[in-house]
């Protein structure tokens, strides 16, 4: 498929499968398991139907919404994702220079292979910082001191890895710490010489937010280090107390199903959750963020922000979001795919323009000049209570 003919996160996906070594894309695309709530959260978003309305003047309908006080261009913005640069050296700083310039917000993971610091200089002020608190209270302490003094106001604690996920891709592939790539590995990357060279003269990929804690450890103590910072295990809400009484700004905890989770979120005083499954990558019999969504709100009513993730590949699918009762949703594959597709340079401008350009033309059909607008008279076949009382919003 030509570069420039790909019009759909589908097709960009597609491309990236071509461009990237096998256990390249498998890391990126892979899930838990039998790879069975990836697919129930595409199962889930393409089972919503929205209803249509006619005739309405949508000629000034725009894509901003204000999330913590900030207009963004558009309800989504890009998840936290580690490892990125393994797709190409450089994708954390091309999509913060395009989440800046089109103005979303981008979500640097702690897991990145690029620093706090390097990313704030690119992203500024739409730069928000994900947090994994770990077991060592002191290393989260100085991650948060970085972000603050780097002028991060939103903080993202992601709390739903209390055992590292089991993605039987990246075990067949070798790709797991320590590394032992399998001999199937080594000859794909040969077959894939553009990005075997990319990796072996680009930078070294490294943990760019542990480099305090590296001089002091050996690299195989320090991989074990980072890996048990990485997880949740042996985390409590009083530490997440904690963690909210430390932050001064905007707290977001991502990971969260049950809606007695989000309920205790609202409670240690966070603003905000991620309605996430990990994109399907943690628990394989996990329900879909979208379908407990509903839920959650319910039990959260208007008093927290509620931002989705997990199986996003669409307008439609952010409009269905937003109308099931999210205020934001975020993207994190399509986001990977878009640079191994299109490159650096244009990949994540790509992304965003169909994105949000998808997103307007449903907000259009749907009748709605604003994102504020959708809400569950739009869901069929829910809104047919609300058509048989004669409702006409
Ligand atoms: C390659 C990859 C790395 C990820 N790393 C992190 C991470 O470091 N921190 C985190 O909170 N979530 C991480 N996630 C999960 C994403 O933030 C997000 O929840 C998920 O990708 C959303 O699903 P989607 O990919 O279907 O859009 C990662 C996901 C992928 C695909």
């Amino acid at each position: 498929m030509p570069t420039g003919r790909v019009f759909t996160t589908g097709q960009i996906a597609a491309l990236a499968r071509k461009r990237l070594p096998r256990a390249i894309f498998d890391f990126v695309e892979g899930g838990a398991g039998s790879e069975a709530a990836v697919a129930r959260n595409r199962a889930r978003f393409e089972q919503i139907a929205l209803m249509p309305q006619a005739l309405r003047d949508c000629s000034a309908a725009h894509s901003e919404v204000t999330i913590f006080g900030r207009r963004y261009a558009a309800p989504f913005g890009v998840a936290p994702m580690g490892f990125a640069d393994l797709v190409r050296p450089g994708t954390d700083r091309a999509l913060a220079a395009a989440a800046k310039a089109q103005n979303i917000p981008y979500v640097l993971s702690t897991a990145a292979t690029t620093s706090i610091e390097t990313i704030a200089a690119i992203a500024q002020d739409n730069l928000w910082f994900q947090l994994y608190p770990g077991s060592d209270e002191a290393t989260a302490a100085s991650l948060m001191e970085r972000a603050l003094k780097a002028g991060v106001t939103t903080l993202v604690a992601t709390i739903d890895i209390p055992v590292p996920g089991k993605r039987p891709r990246d075990l067949v592939n070798g790709l797991a710490i320590p590394l032992r790539p399998s001999l199937r590995t080594v000859l794909d990357v040969a077959m894939h010489p553009a990005w075997g060279l990319r990796a072996l003269f680009g930078e070294r990929l490294g943990m760019a937010n542990f480099v305090e804690n590296k001089g002091s450890l050996s690299g195989l103590a320090h991989a074990e280090f980072v890996s048990r910072q990485l997880s949740s295990a042996g985390l409590d809400w009083k530490r997440l107390e904690r963690i909210r009484q430390a932050w001064p700004h905007h707290l977001v905890i991502k990971g969260i199903l049950n809606p007695q989770d989000a309920v205790m979120a609202e409670r240690i005083g966070a603003d905000g959750i991620v309605v996430s499954n990990h994109g399907g990558r943690q628990l394989d019999s996990a329900p879909s963020s979208i379908e407990v969504l509903p839920a959650i709100r319910e039990a959260c009513g208007d008093r927290l922000t509620l931002i989705l993730d997990s199986g996003v590949r669409s307008g439609d699918d952010i409009a269905r979001s937003l109308a099931s009762g999210a205020d934001f949703v975020l993207l994190g594959r399509p986001f990977l795919f878009a640079v191994a597709a299109l490159g650096l340079a244009r990949g994540p401008d790509a992304i965003i323009d169909i994105l949000r350009a998808e997103f307007l033309n449903t907000l259009i059909h749907l009748g709605c000049a604003d994102p504020t607008e959708l809400g569950r008279d739009h869901l069929w076949p829910e809104n047919q209570i609300s058509l048989r009382q004669g409702s006409n919003r």
